[in-house]
């Protein structure tokens, strides 16, 4: 039986898992990103479709090629802001390290990008689904949950980055990834410069309600 008392670490770990943004340039066993990825797969999928792939970039070409865009991406979307130097705040130490993390993205080992098969969501009526299908992020995302933990569990820092949508078109030409694919989320992984440290988050109990919305009362859960 694995439960909370029979397996503890579980739970520190999962508390644990921050997005790591500096990252040291030292290369990573592909044996240990195949464990990750193993994790990763893992995950539920809706009739267990797995509609998951991985692309690892390790080359300096393609990374250097990738980072160019990213910076291009972020400064695009952010500007100025980009260059907040205040680290007096948890916003502008998270500025800080976002703009680490552009600075140094070509020298990290490996970038995973995450793709998902594109599906519609049953949502949408079949005469409504023109174009291109979103990725299945449902699916996508229990995954990459996956892929963190294992990363913390391993002891390899990585974080998830979505800005890389801004150039996605040439992402697909530049990598050879079909277009019935999104590429849902690109995770720089390398060892952790930095220590893991909890995450910061609102308790579950602030947004837990019983019965009904706004209802914060536990006496009334049996
Ligand atoms: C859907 C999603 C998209 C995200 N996109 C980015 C991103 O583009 N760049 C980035 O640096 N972090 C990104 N993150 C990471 C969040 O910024 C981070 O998890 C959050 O600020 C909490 O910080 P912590 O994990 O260090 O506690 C994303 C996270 C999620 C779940």
């Amino acid at each position: 039986m694995i439960d909370s008392d029979t397996n503890p670490r579980f739970f520190d770990l999962v508390g644990n898992v921050r997005a790591m943004r500096r990252l040291k340039p030292d290369p990573v066993p592909l044996g240990l990103l195949r464990k990750v990825l193993d994790a990763g797969v893992n995950a539920p999928s809706g009739q267990n479709t797995q509609p998951w792939a991985f692309v690892l970039l390790t080359k300096p070409d393609a990374k250097q090629w990738f980072a160019e865009r990213y910076d291009a991406a972020i400064r695009s979307r952010f500007g100025a802001v980009v260059e907040e130097r205040d680290t007096s705040s948890p916003m502008g130490r998270q500025l800080q390290a976002l703009r680490y993390q552009m600075d140094h993205m070509h020298e990290f080992p490996v970038l995973l990008l995450v793709c998902g098969l594109r599906d519609w969501p049953f949502k949408v009526p079949a005469e409504e689904r023109v174009g291109l299908a979103p990725p299945n992020y449902g699916a996508v995302y229990p995954c990459v949950q996956n892929i963190l933990l294992a990363c913390r569990s391993l002891g390899l820092g990585t974080a998830l980055t979505t800005m890389h949508q801004v150039f996605e078109e040439e992402l697909h030409e530049r990598f050879s990834i079909p277009t019935d694919y999104g590429v849902v989320v690109t995770m720089p992984i390398g060892y952790p410069m930095g220590n893991f440290g909890p995450v910061r988050r609102k308790p579950a109990a602030d947004v837990t309600y019983f019965g009904q919305w706004g209802n914060t009362d536990s006496g009334t859960y049996r």
